[in-house]
């Protein structure tokens, strides 16, 4: 969910949000003095574009005078000579006369951006009626922290006398140390201090620029499977080269990625504004991506990519996913994830359960439990903050690189108004679905159709995008209507369903609902006729589950098995049971206290959903990342 979904309350909120600001000129003008300085609260009329923190809407600032600079100041970098693709970066920042709790340090990138002004992209903000003065920096800062994070800083316990009289120390100034978590974002990255907090910025001093060892690692290799043979494995990962490179996997087979990038003008075309195509916009460097065929399903082997030229990653084990058709399959999956910063700093969009969902699935994987992961949908929260793809990739890659990651689109990957997208909220950022598309290719027809089905074990997975058509006789509904018709149950007798926005959540969703109806009105029928199993969904940032519910009412219940398990009979089917496992990093939603009855478990708690699917019993166990608890489980049984 987001603090803004659902269109037509929306482009009502713009319309009048737009009306206002140009009507504003006329009203100021005739009535005082003050016409050319009146003000417009941005971190109030942005919130919505950018939300959450006062740091993300930094770019709607005027970037003020800072008082007489200070000859003192500098800015020093750990290492400067060269920086690994991931460090932990001291930047100390001393010279200074009087430390203040609004005295903050940026990292941004390119370096050669220029922090001061950008006058064009300030013209085009004013062509859609947002007068103030814009923007404070071309190229959003990629993190920040406040100097107060060193505990010394506000006492000056780190002082160094700079003029003595009569050896006398009679001017004294203050430093601090901060450490930045810095990965390979290949382009050269800078410090820069700021005084003036969030709200009122302006800047003190910058470091020099400093450069990664080597931009052109090929780093974030993460596999998809492209068919249910489980024969073959796609692997995609990031370099700064735009050569092919290779695959080396198996016994000496190998590989020639295939190679592609997105640019600024790939990025929304709608005339209004958006982050991803000017101040949130990083360069990806090259997406490489290519197919290591001739493997065995459920099998472990070992690859490495990358070229001599560039250099390799290292060795790394994978799992192949078992075939469609064969007994068992074992799998992760969630919604709504994101990243999370692994240092103290703000960065434009934080998922903070995001770091305890990865760790505890990295010990899934460690202890051979795991087949394959499904994240369905907000996959990264980049949401048009570019290097933030790049901060998701490296989180996710030591659980991607050794089993198949597949993922669905959720509203912050795709939605942004006159694009294609089923909801116009700005939810996307501007990135329109485009670098998630790039980053993680999925096996569905055509581009902007991110919709697929795939059979792992006993399992059939129609995997939909609720951000795209689904309405009857919509080209989606249409697949997914045949799809479902299509699956042979005695080859994989369980058929799970799943996309982003539910059909079933006791989070209404205040003003934006969390449930649209006209989805449910569309689509559950289809779940019905096709006797779906399981139907999992996203975009609420909590877990519940319901009864084996169909418009709105429960047509049965399950029973407790010998070890009070809530048990579905699907031997006796009678309607799908829903479950939304949104909880995976995003700050979780809250329950009411009532719930309707088909609402038989709710938890608000991080974590993921562990799913063991047989022939005779599909078994979901919902699994808090902080204790490694199991606070749900229900099976679905079919004799
Ligand atoms: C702007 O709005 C925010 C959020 O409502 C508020 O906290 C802040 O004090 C306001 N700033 C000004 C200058 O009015
Ligand atoms: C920072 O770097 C400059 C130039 O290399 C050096 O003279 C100075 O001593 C350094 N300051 C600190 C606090 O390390
Ligand atoms: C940064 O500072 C920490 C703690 O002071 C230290 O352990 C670490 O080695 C430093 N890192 C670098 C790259 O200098
Ligand atoms: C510093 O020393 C000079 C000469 O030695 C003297 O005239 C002056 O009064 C001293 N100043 C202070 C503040 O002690
Ligand atoms: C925007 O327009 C350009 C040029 O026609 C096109 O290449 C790009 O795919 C469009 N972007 C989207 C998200 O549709
Ligand atoms: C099948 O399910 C229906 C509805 O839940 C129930 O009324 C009926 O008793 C069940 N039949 C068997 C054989 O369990
Ligand atoms: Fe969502």
């Amino acid at each position: 969910m987001s603090s803004l979904t659902k269109f037509s309350s929306f482009s009502l909120v713009w319309f009048l949000h737009f009306f206002f600001l140009l009507m504003l000129p006329l009203l100021c003008s005739s009535s005082s003095s003050s016409s050319s300085s009146y003000i417009i609260n941005s971190t109030e009329e942005f919130r919505h574009y950018t939300a959450i923190s006062e740091f993300r809407v930094l770019n709607r600032r005027s970037l003020l005078e800072c008082p007489e600079p200070n000859p003192f100041l500098q800015v020093n970098i750990s290492s400067s000579s060269g920086i690994s693709d991931e460090e932990y970066v001291n930047v100390t920042v001393s010279g200074v006369l009087i430390p203040s709790t609004s005295d903050w340090v940026a990292m941004i990138s390119p370096s050669h951006s220029d922090v001061s002004s950008c006058p064009f992209y300030s013209l085009l903000y004013k062509m859609t009626g947002d007068l103030s003065d814009l923007p404070l920096l071309c190229h959003y800062p990629v993190k920040a922290q406040f100097m107060s994070n060193d505990p010394d800083y506000l006492s000056c316990k780190k002082k160094e006398c700079k003029k003595y009289r009569n050896d006398t120390c009679i001017l004294t100034t203050c430093s601090a140390s901060l450490t930045f978590h810095v990965i390979n974002i290949r382009t050269d990255i800078e410090f820069v201090f700021f005084s003036g907090g969030f709200e009122t910025p302006c800047i003190l001093k910058r470091s020099t620029p400093a450069t990664f060892t080597n931009p052109r690692t090929p780093l974030y290799g993460h596999l998809s499977s492209l068919d249910s043979t489980g024969a073959s494995m796609r692997l995609t990962w990031v370099s700064g080269d735009k050569e092919p490179q290779q695959v080396q996997y198996g016994d000496g087979k190998s590989q020639a990625s295939e190679v592609t990038t997105f640019t600024q003008d790939h990025m929304c075309n709608s005339s209004l504004p958006n982050p991803a195509k000017d101040f949130g916009w990083h360069d990806p460097g090259y997406i490489h991506s290519t197919v290591m065929t001739g493997l065995k399903p459920s099998s472990t082997y070992s690859y490495r990519y990358g070229s001599d030229s560039v250099s390799w990653s290292d060795q790394i084990q994978f799992k192949t996913p078992p075939a469609g058709g064969t007994d068992e399959l074992k799998f992760l999956a969630f919604g709504d994830m994101g990243k999370a910063p692994r240092d103290l700093s703000v960065e434009h969009y934080i998922q903070p359960g995001s770091l305890s969902v990865i760790k505890a699935m990295i010990d899934e994987i460690a202890a051979g439990n795991v087949d394959s992961i499904f994240h369905i949908g907000d996959i990264s929260y980049a949401t048009g903050f570019l290097v933030e793809w790049d901060f998701f990739l490296h989180l996710i890659s030591p659980v991607a690189s050794r089993v198949s990651y597949m993922t669905a689109i959720g509203n912050h990957e795709r939605d942004f108004v006159g694009s294609g997208s089923l909801y116009i909220t700005p939810d996307s950022g501007g990135e329109c679905g485009v670098p998630y598309e790039t980053y993680f290719p999925m096996p569905t027809a055509a581009k902007d159709k991110p919709w697929y089905s795939i059979e792992q074990g006993s399992v059939h997975f129609t995997v939909i995008s609720t951000e795209h058509n689904w309405f009857e006789n919509s080209e989606q509904y249409d697949w997914m209507k045949k799809d479902m018709a299509s699956v042979d149950r005695s080859r994989t007798p369980w058929l799970i369903f799943t996309g982003h926005r539910p059909m079933y959540s006791s989070q209404s969703g205040g003003l934006i609902p969390s449930v649209d109806d006209e989805f449910v009105k569309a689509v559950e029928p289809l779940l019905l006729d096709n006797k779906v199993d399981l139907v999992l969904f996203g975009h609420v940032h909590n877990y519940e589950r319901t009864c084996s519910v169909y418009q709105n009412e429960c047509k049965a219940m399950p029973k407790k098995d010998g070890n009070g398990i809530d048990t579905y009979d699907h031997s006796n089917y009678s309607a799908p049971v829903q479950a939304v496992i949104g909880m995976a990093g995003f700050t979780l939603d809250k329950f009411p206290n009532n719930a309707d009855s088909w609402s038989l478990s709710r938890i608000s708690e991080f974590g993921y959903a562990r799913v063991h699917a047989t022939r005779e019993e599909i078994r979901v166990e919902f699994v808090n990342s902080n204790t490694r608890k199991v606070e749900d489980s229900f099976r679905i049984t079919k004799s």
